[in-house]
């Protein structure tokens, strides 16, 4: 018999949304789950979309005030979905009243706020997991299988990418992603903590780096309290200063001895879903674009030499949680699709009683590489990758 677990969100914004439909899609997708989240209570400072959101997701209540959601009796696991500049707070609440967090990346709004919110968590008894979702997508578990078996040999070159337009445009709203006291960093945090997330799962710890990083647009216009999303442009009216970076770059080494390059950009013209890696070992190498999320080009150094070429792998039910979505071969599953995988994984740690991966933990280990970005940013000079805290 399945475990009944009392579900709230906190932030009904593009992801409280997507974590409450997503948790609607837990019993469909994996009908042998070890729990079935049940929709308990929303919150969003702004009652409108708190009562949107009850309504379209079915949650018992709704609130204005996210201390409700987490001092709820039913409720057992608690999503922040926020901007960042109230994450602190609020997993500290949650972890204070003994329930599990589901909490969005970065966490916090700098790399050594992310380590004290980790901190907390680690010092209670409460499970906890970050939103760092395209570790599920279904070709990408290919690849770190093929890495861990060694098919690659042995790892020499890493390049992620996480390059994105939806600042492109200079009349892109000055959403609270460009404003430190909300944000903190700019796509530091934003963009490139999934690359750096992507990297470690792949191929294991980062050692040390050189960074550099640039604001290319200044000023953007402001937005209209409680409407819109990061997505939306606006013509006329008055701007403000953007205060975070625009683009991150850098070289790194991995503790393993590869070489690499992390790059993130959200002002890029042309690429819509740059989240890419290509990684080649002593005996192989792999190429992947989010843009064709279901694809793996995998090149092999055994096959026969007129084969010698990449070869296209598709997804399938063959391939880590595929089969929940679609049966067939090469039927892509969808960015949401992800979500619910991670919601599906959270809850079976939890009833499980190990601790969900990626957490707290790999969240901290993101932000350590992030600080020594940072460092490198005032130095000009490589950094090591060190404990923060
Ligand atoms: N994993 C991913 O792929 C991914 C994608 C987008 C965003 N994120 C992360 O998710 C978080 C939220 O981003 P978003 O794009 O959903 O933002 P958003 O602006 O769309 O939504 C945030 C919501 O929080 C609400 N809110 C603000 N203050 C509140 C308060 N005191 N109490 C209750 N609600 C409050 C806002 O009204 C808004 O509805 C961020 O940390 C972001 O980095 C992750």
């Amino acid at each position: 018999m399945a475990q009944e677990l009392g579900i709230g969100v906190i932030g009904m914004g593009w992801m409280g949304d997507l974590h409450a439909r997503s948790y609607l899609q837990v019993p469909v997708r994996f009908p042998d789950a070890a729990a079935v989240p049940k929709l308990v209570i929303c919150a969003d400072e702004f009652a409108a979309r708190a009562e949107r959101a009850q309504r379209a997701y079915g949650f018992a209540e709704h609130t204005t005030d996210w201390r409700e959601v987490v001092d709820h009796p039913a409720v057992h696991v608690v999503n922040v979905t926020t901007p960042n500049h109230l994450h602190r707070e609020m997993v500290a609440a949650v972890a204070a009243a003994g329930k599990h967090i589901l909490c969005e990346k970065p966490v916090g709004r700098y790399p050594e706020e992310t380590v004290e919110i980790a901190a907390i968590v680690a010092r209670s008894a409460v499970n906890s997991h970050v939103g760092y979702n395209y570790r599920w997508i279904p070709v990408v578990q290919l690849a770190r299988q093929l890495i861990e078996r060694g098919e690659l040999g042995d790892i020499t070159h890493y390049r992620g990418q996480f390059l994105e337009g939806y600042a492109a445009n200079p009349n892109a709203m000055l959403t609270w992603r460009f404003k430190k006291d909300i944000a903190g960093t700019g796509v530091l945090g934003d963009m490139m903590s999934h690359s750096i997330d992507m990297a470690h799962m792949l191929i294991g710890p980062i050692e040390r780096v050189v960074s550099q990083q640039e604001t290319f647009t200044d000023t953007r216009p402001l937005p209209v309290p409680g409407e819109g999303t990061h997505f939306s442009v606006s013509e006329g009216g008055p701007r403000g200063p953007v205060e975070n970076e625009d683009y991150v770059g850098a070289l790194v080494q991995f503790a393993n001895g590869a070489r690499g390059t992390l790059e993130s950009c959200r002002i890029v013209m042309g690429e819509k879903f740059g989240l890419t890696f290509q990684t080649n070992g002593t005996a192989g190498a792999l190429h992947w674009h989010g843009e064709r999320m279901s694809e793996l080009e995998v090149y092999r150094m055994e096959d026969e030499a007129e084969r010698d070429g990449f070869t296209r792998i598709l997804t399938g039910p063959r391939l880590p949680h595929h089969a929940a979505f679609t049966p067939a071969d090469a039927l892509p599953i969808s960015y949401d699709d992800l979500k619910t995988i991670e919601m599906y994984e959270f809850l079976e740690a939890i009833t499980a009683g190990r601790p969900s991966v990626p957490g707290m933990a790999e969240a901290a280990a993101v932000a350590e590489v992030s600080a020594a970005m940072r460092r490198s940013w005032e130095s000009g000079a490589w950094e090591d990758v060190v404990p923060l805290g």
